[in-house]
């Protein structure tokens, strides 16, 4: 199938609201082309947009429809009556139709994966940023066949007490023991044969480098009523019940310490892979002087500050004030960095950076959006270039047309598998400001 379709992933807006009767309704159908929110593209026998969960390119196969709205249908592959060559048998007994909501892709092959992700961030280049570029999601290393590379898992709890993950698009909670792609050392840990009555979520966070994982409970009013694993440290409600509280992950030869509830990547190999990206794409040289944007608990502070040295200065932004803590002990002795606590904005682009000469953009899901990126691409005078890292395509794309329109150029592109078995995906974008080239610590770039 081809021509424009708008992806579902953020149409909730359209639905109708208990247009439902068609809800169940079973179809067969030819599916196309892959679209981002995990499903493909087919077209019902009545000629409406139908995403179709659990297919692939080029099946034919059985679907009922799980929700309707005024402009597409959601529907579930429940019979493959014409399987693709790149179908397997998910590794998950809890991946399937109504099933866990965790995982898009458990029934495709890992190499098919990366070719649909990269599918997918091409589409959005071109939709979103009027570009042409070949995209190859690269394999991360820590990741064995898909699977044990969670080192962080945020269970959903039912009224019972029982653990599990959300089913799709639902507040149901699939009960789940053990998580096949959670890391072997959560795995262990047992959360899901224990009941933890009271609370409403759990978030288990295992450094892959060794050291006691950290389970912190959400309960809200409650009061929880479980026997916590032995061997973790426990957080209720934000307070510290059983020490430690935090969880290390050695990075690059650093040793980072972060709380719950603070961002930090979570496959086991994407902190060292994103670090080195960044570092080959800016090229920092000592003395210079560099800043991070949302620097979270300092993963590309501390590398950017070794490379620029006691001569140079990195300022870190950072909203969340458990973070820039963080953030705070984990530059501890490194002289060269602020940690600004303050949201990434405008006025802070124009107001705290100074006049970096190279810049880390590190957004959440939503990205910078048009202002923060008008103001970092009028920064006078401009950084050599800004390395945009990115889980969203979308707000990716977007983000980047506006420092093109600006007279920026895309360098290097680069795009980690950080996240298999579902569609989503991490990018490094290099941008470069006009009239880049040729200053002198360009001349070493490797992108
Ligand atoms: C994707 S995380 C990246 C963190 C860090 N660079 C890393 O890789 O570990 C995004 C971070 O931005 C922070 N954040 C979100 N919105 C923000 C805003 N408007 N201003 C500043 N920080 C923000 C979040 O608290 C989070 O720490």
């Amino acid at each position: 199938m081809t021509g424009a379709v708008a992806s579902p992933a953020n149409d909730d807006d359209n639905d109708p609201g208990g247009v439902d009767d068609e809800v169940g309704t079973v179809m067969e159908l030819e599916v196309g082309r892959i679209a981002s929110g995990g499903g493909c593209v087919a077209r019902a026998p009545d000629g409406r947009v139908v995403f179709v969960r659990h297919s692939l390119p080029g099946e034919r196969v059985v679907a009922s429809v799980t929700a309707v709205t005024r402009s597409f249908l959601r529907a579930d592959a429940v019979q493959i009556l014409e399987p693709s060559s790149d179908r397997v048998d998910p590794p998950c007994v809890h991946a399937g139709p109504g099933r866990c909501g965790g995982c898009d892709w458990q029934h495709v092959s890992l190499r098919a994966q990366r070719a649909l992700k990269g599918t997918l961030v091409e589409e959005q280049l071109r939709r979103l940023a009027h570009i042409d570029r070949a995209v190859e999601v690269e394999e991360v290393a820590g990741a064995p066949g898909g699977l044990g590379w969670r080192t962080r898992v945020r269970f959903a709890v039912d009224p019972t007490g029982r653990v599990g993950l959300y089913r799709h698009r639902s507040h149901a909670v699939e009960p789940i023991e053990r998580c096949p792609i959670a890391s072997e050392a959560i795995g262990k840990l047992g959360v899901g044969s224990a009941l933890w009555r009271g609370a409403h979520h759990l978030e288990v966070t295992a450094s892959p480098d060794g050291g006691a994982p950290v389970v912190s409970v959400e309960t809200g009013r409650n009061r929880l009523v479980a026997r916590p694993p032995s061997g973790a440290g426990l957080v209720v409600n934000g307070r510290t019940r059983k020490r430690p509280s935090r969880v290390h992950f050695d990075v690059l030869g650093h040793r980072f310490e972060v709380s719950p509830g603070v961002f930090w990547q979570i496959h086991p190999g994407a902190a060292t892979a994103l670090s080195r990206c960044v570092l080959e794409g800016l090229a920092p040289q000592k003395g210079e002087r560099a800043a991070d944007l949302y620097s979270g608990a300092g993963l590309f502070t501390v590398p950017l500050a070794r490379a620029v040295g006691a001569s140079g200065s990195v300022v870190a932004v950072e909203r969340s004030g458990r973070a820039a803590t963080d953030a705070a002990r984990n530059t501890e002795g490194l002289t060269q960095v602020e940690i600004v606590r303050a949201a990434v904005s405008p006025s802070t682009v124009e107001g705290r950076l100074g006049s970096p000469d190279v810049v880390v953009l590190d957004p959440a899901r939503e990205g910078a959006g048009r202002a923060v990126m008008e103001s970092l691409m009028a920064l006078a005078p401009p950084p050599r270039r800004v390395a945009y890292v990115s889980c969203d395509p979308a707000s990716f794309a977007r983000d980047l047309k506006v420092a093109l329109d600006a007279g920026w150029t895309l360098g290097s592109l680069r795009a980690f598998d950080l996240f298999p078995m579902t569609e989503h995906v991490e990018l490094v974008g290099v941008l470069e400001s006009p009239g880049a080239e040729g200053r002198p610590a360009d001349q070493g770039f490797r992108g």
